[in-house]
């Protein structure tokens, strides 16, 4: 059977103010999903979802995912006639803020790639990525699929053109991440921030501004593996996304549950109002006590790393 991977992703910062053209980081996470790819007897293009997900998720995101896999067939010049099955599946369980979209863009591209043995290389299965993102967010800022495709971590800054860094790790961090159970919608919660910086533009630039001293204090504190550092960013970044009113009771309650247990810090990630939050907790021992502790609240937790 062929098969393609795609990661996971999570912000580790600046989620929200990189709409805005502030540097963020975003990180590539042990956890992926698996896409494989086989011939059928009929019935064309055919896409099977066996990945593990939030109640709701899948079926909120259908027609979404049916238009995505449309732009990717078209993208790679691939007939909705051939008579194919793809099958999601993997470890990624699927909820808003994980990158999961992007994950099943990239596995399905690396899957097709090798099932018409295309030879593509990273770039172009980014690229394909991109374009089947298009189908679920319209205008992705292609940060998703670039953790995804790349693997890593990435200093990310929006633009007229994009730019991507790598930021090396020395070795992968224990993280933890925990899930809300509620679906996010990423589109309000952005469009909220806009309203209330047109409303408080002073406000607004101050928070902003000190979101952009933090992104840079981030990166040399990663690249010099300087764990502790990250982590007091981290609830920094927290609180910074607290001021612009886009975290909500559950995820503060997890981030507080979170820093009790030991975690060196810990923040909401992605879209907010629901969705996942990330706790930096290196070593499995602690990684184990956070998300004991957040999964003893009820919650669902991933266990997994940054940096892979
Ligand atoms: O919810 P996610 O993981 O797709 O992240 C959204 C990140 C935002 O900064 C809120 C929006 C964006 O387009 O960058």
């Amino acid at each position: 059977m062929i098969e393609g991977k795609g990661y996971g992703k999570c912000i580790l910062f600046n989620e929200h103010f990189v709409v805005y053209n502030i540097p963020s980081i975003v990180s590539a996470i042990g956890d992926y999903t698996l896409a494989t790819v086989e011939a059928t007897e009929s019935g064309g293009v055919r896409l099977i979802d066996d990945r593990p997900a939030t109640p709701g998720y899948k079926e909120g995101k259908l027609e979404h995912q049916k238009d995505s896999l449309r732009r990717i067939l078209e993208a790679m010049g691939i007939d909705s006639d051939e008579n194919l099955k793809i099958t999601l599946g993997g470890t990624l369980y699927c909820a808003s803020g994980v990158g999961a979209s992007a994950a099943s863009c990239t596995a399905i591209a690396r899957a097709l790639n090798r099932y018409f043995d295309m030879g593509m290389d990273d770039d172009q299965i980014n690229e394909i990525a991109y374009e089947g993102e298009k189908g679920y967010h319209g205008t992705p800022s292609g940060v998703d699929n670039a953790a995804s495709t790349y693997g890593g971590l990435i200093w990310f800054v929006r633009g007229e053109e994009n730019t991507f860094e790598p930021i090396s790790l020395k070795e992968p961090v224990e993280i933890v991440m925990g899930n809300t159970g509620k679906v996010a919608n990423t589109k309000a919660a952005v469009a909220g921030v806009r309203e209330r910086k047109e409303k408080y533009p002073e406000k607004y630039e101050e928070i902003f501004e000190k979101a952009r001293k933090l992104a840079h204090d981030a990166r040399e504190a990663l690249e010099a593996q300087d764990t502790k550092k990250v982590g007091e960013l981290m609830n920094r970044n927290h609180s910074l996304l607290q001021d612009i009113e886009v975290s909500d009771e559950d995820l503060d309650m997890l981030v507080e549950t979170a820093r009790s247990a030991g975690a060196v810090g810990a923040k909401m990630t992605g879209g907010g109002l629901g969705g996942y939050m990330v706790a930096l907790t290196p070593g499995k021992k602690l990684q184990e006590a956070v998300a004991k502790a957040m999964e003893d609240k009820g919650f669902r937790v991933l266990r997994t790393r940054i940096g892979v």
